[in-house]
């Protein structure tokens, strides 16, 4: 998907957020292990491999999203590919209370700081997670992209 970073909206969420007390910042480089650690034990190391890398650039480019000491979700850009969103993720007793969003919009406006006109999100997931709020476009013949032949983890037996 292709979004505009010259004129995202205003999402309510971010509001929403911060009044129930989650901060959503840039992580910092002393947190990679922490943050590393948690995007495996809730998701896969493919996106651990990506949040290393996003949490190895200066500035880093993973934003997170936290209550306290409690790490709630991670959004990261210029991981895979320069240019390029994702991966992106709350923890499943966080989710539906805007934290996703929250994180999409600080992490799209950091690349539109670093000085891209536009976003690739390069494998979406949930389309209509995007569409709700952006207007984002689905890129013909993107897919699988840039992950084409990518090596696969093996089967558990
Ligand atoms: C996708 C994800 C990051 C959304 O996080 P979240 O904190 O639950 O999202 P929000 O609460 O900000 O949701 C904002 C809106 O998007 C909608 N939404 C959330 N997840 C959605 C999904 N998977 N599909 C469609 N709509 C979705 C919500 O219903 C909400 O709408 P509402 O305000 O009308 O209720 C989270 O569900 C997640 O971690 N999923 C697994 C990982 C993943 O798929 N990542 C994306 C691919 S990299």
């Amino acid at each position: 998907m292709l979004v505009r970073l010259y004129d995202l909206p205003d999402f309510p969420s971010e509001a929403k957020v911060a009044a129930a007390g989650v901060t959503v910042r840039r992580a910092l480089p002393p947190e990679r292990h922490f943050v590393t650690a948690w995007v495996g034990a809730k998701f896969n190391n493919y996106w651990v491999s990506e949040v290393e890398m996003a949490m190895s650039q200066h500035p880093v480019t993973c934003w997170i999203a936290v209550r306290g000491n409690d790490l709630l979700g991670f959004a990261c850009h210029d991981a895979s590919m320069k240019g390029f969103f994702g991966p992106t993720g709350v923890g499943e007793a966080a989710r539906g209370q805007g934290i996703g969003e929250a994180l999409l919009i600080a992490t799209l406006r950091g690349m539109r700081e670093a000085g891209y006109g536009y976003a690739v999100i390069g494998d979406p997931g949930p389309v209509e997670f995007y569409q709700r709020r952006l207007d984002a476009l689905e890129i013909p013949k993107s897919s699988p992209g840039i992950y084409g032949g990518m090596l696969a983890e093996p089967n558990p037996e």
